[in-house]
């Protein structure tokens, strides 16, 4: 199959609005040359910007409101109609309990929005029995933002973690996250058993962010 990436571009200014769709373009360009699928995270307020110009977006949240009162969240009916292809959910710098994850994949899967669900650890896997969300992340918050990768960091939870993952929701596609950064990086967690990872910072805050993404792009080959 081929490695997905998803780029999460958080809150980061080098990437808001419109520079955010030069490297968004560039990214997508860069994945099309290499058989890679990448989808991007904008920030949640620019995510119609970046629809409407054809990108595979991911919203960064979805809240598990259908209420049309409910004012300041993000509902999957909205997101639907601001032309998502998917949602990340439970994203470590924003939490959702085990009711709302379980709302929102069975929720976005009836809307046909793709859902990636971040764990942190190995015990949150259980949520997820009988759900099957497209995509399951592991990303350890402590590693988020920093200079070791997960696949070096935790080589052995790695492991695990996708071994449970085979048993808890056996149709997910396996991602990890936090700290990757080079292609021997992605290396590491290819050989680990992942087929994908979410970054964010080795990217978009790299020097030359496309060099940067060919690097990751790199170790999955
Ligand atoms: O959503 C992915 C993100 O949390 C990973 O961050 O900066 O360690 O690649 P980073």
């Amino acid at each position: 199959m081929q490695p997905v990436i998803i780029l999460n571009f958080k809150n980061y200014r080098q990437v808001a609005g419109e520079r955010g769709i030069l490297l968004a373009t560039e990214a997508v360009e860069l994945a099309n040359k290499t058989n890679t699928q990448i989808f991007i995270a904008p920030q949640l307020i620019d995510t119609s910007l970046f629809s409407a110009k054809g990108l595979k977006v991911f919203a960064q949240h979805a809240d598990s409101v259908s209420n049309e009162r409910s004012t300041g969240k993000v509902t999957l009916s909205n997101l639907k109609q601001a032309g998502v292809v998917g949602t990340l959910v439970n994203h470590s710098e924003y939490p959702q309990s085990a009711q709302d994850v379980r709302e929102i994949v069975e929720g976005a899967a009836r809307l046909g929005i793709k859902t990636c669900v971040c764990t942190p650890d190995l015990d949150t896997l259980s949520i997820l029995e009988g759900l099957e969300p497209d995509f399951v992340a592991y990303e350890p918050p402590e590693l988020i933002g920093g200079n070791i990768s997960v696949s070096k960091a935790r080589p052995e939870i790695l492991t695990r973690f996708f071994g449970l993952l085979d048993n808890f929701s056996p149709s997910s596609i396996k991602l990890c996250g936090a700290g990757i950064k080079t292609s021997e990086d992605v290396k590491a967690a290819k050989l680990l058993g992942a087929q994908g990872v979410l970054i964010s910072s080795g990217v978009v805050l790299a020097e030359t962010p496309s060099s940067a993404l060919l690097s990751v792009i790199d170790g999955f080959f």
